[in-house]
């Protein structure tokens, strides 16, 4: 496994300066940028959508991390894709089958790295279909919604079931912290999304590498 990418996510950061918080992430040595889309429909939140992205995308390099929650995306894809996302995951509980193998298709061919992700309450098992078909696997930790919630510890499981028979980029999302991020390593998650953990410290640059030495150790 080769070096862990981690990836701040923007929506723990102070929504009236996206702008400037994305160029923080970037000067404080992040690998990714993770940008959350809700649709207060998939979940009970609503944050932003292709717009923010297309705006912030002059404003850092960064690797653009497009998380999905939201109800049929593949309505929006071409929005995305245009925006200037370099990543689109899609949540396994959002589509049908035939949409999900459409959608993966759609971003691939675009030139984009697609992901699949899956809520807590959703075995593993439910992305294998499609795992030679993809740049990454997302399994959520926290109950998709919200930044600052704890860690689910049980989906560790899932993340060393899935390492065994897939062996690109594995992200874990939701609560991740100095104490949580070094189980989801072991597990073999090697892509680390954090919102509070980051965002909530005075110091990016520090927290971010005290991430990248938890994971390790
Ligand atoms: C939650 C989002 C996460 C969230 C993580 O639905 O997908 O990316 O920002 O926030 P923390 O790191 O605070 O749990
Ligand atoms: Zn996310």
């Amino acid at each position: 496994m080769g070096e862990i990418i981690i990836a701040p996510s923007l929506l723990a950061s102070d929504f009236s300066c996206l702008g400037c918080e994305a160029r923080r992430c970037e000067q404080a040595g992040a690998d990714w940028l993770h940008l959350d889309v809700m649709d207060g429909q998939f979940v009970p939140n609503i944050s932003f959508g292709a717009q923010v992205i297309k705006d912030l995308r002059p404003r850092a390099k960064l690797f653009f991390d497009v998380h999905l929650m939201v109800d049929r995306p593949r309505r929006f894809l071409g929005d995305f894709i245009a925006a200037g996302a370099d990543g689109i995951t899609l949540h396994v509980e959002s589509m049908d089958a035939a949409e999900i193998t459409q959608a993966i298709r759609e971003i691939r061919a675009a030139g984009k790295m697609a992901g699949l992700s899956v809520k807590p309450a959703t075995p593993i098992e439910a992305v294998y279909p499609w795992v030679d078909d993809l740049d990454m696997v997302l399994v959520m930790t926290v109950e998709p919604g919200f930044g600052g919630q704890g860690f689910i510890a049980d989906m560790l499981p899932k993340i060393s079931a899935l390492r065994a028979k897939f062996d690109r980029t594995i992200q874990v999302d939701g609560g991740i912290s100095e104490r949580t991020i070094g189980q989801a390593y072991a597990a073999g998650a090697n892509c680390f999304v954090a919102g509070s953990a980051i965002f909530g410290s005075s110091d990016a640059t520090q927290a971010i590498d005290n991430l990248r030495r938890a994971a390790k150790n």
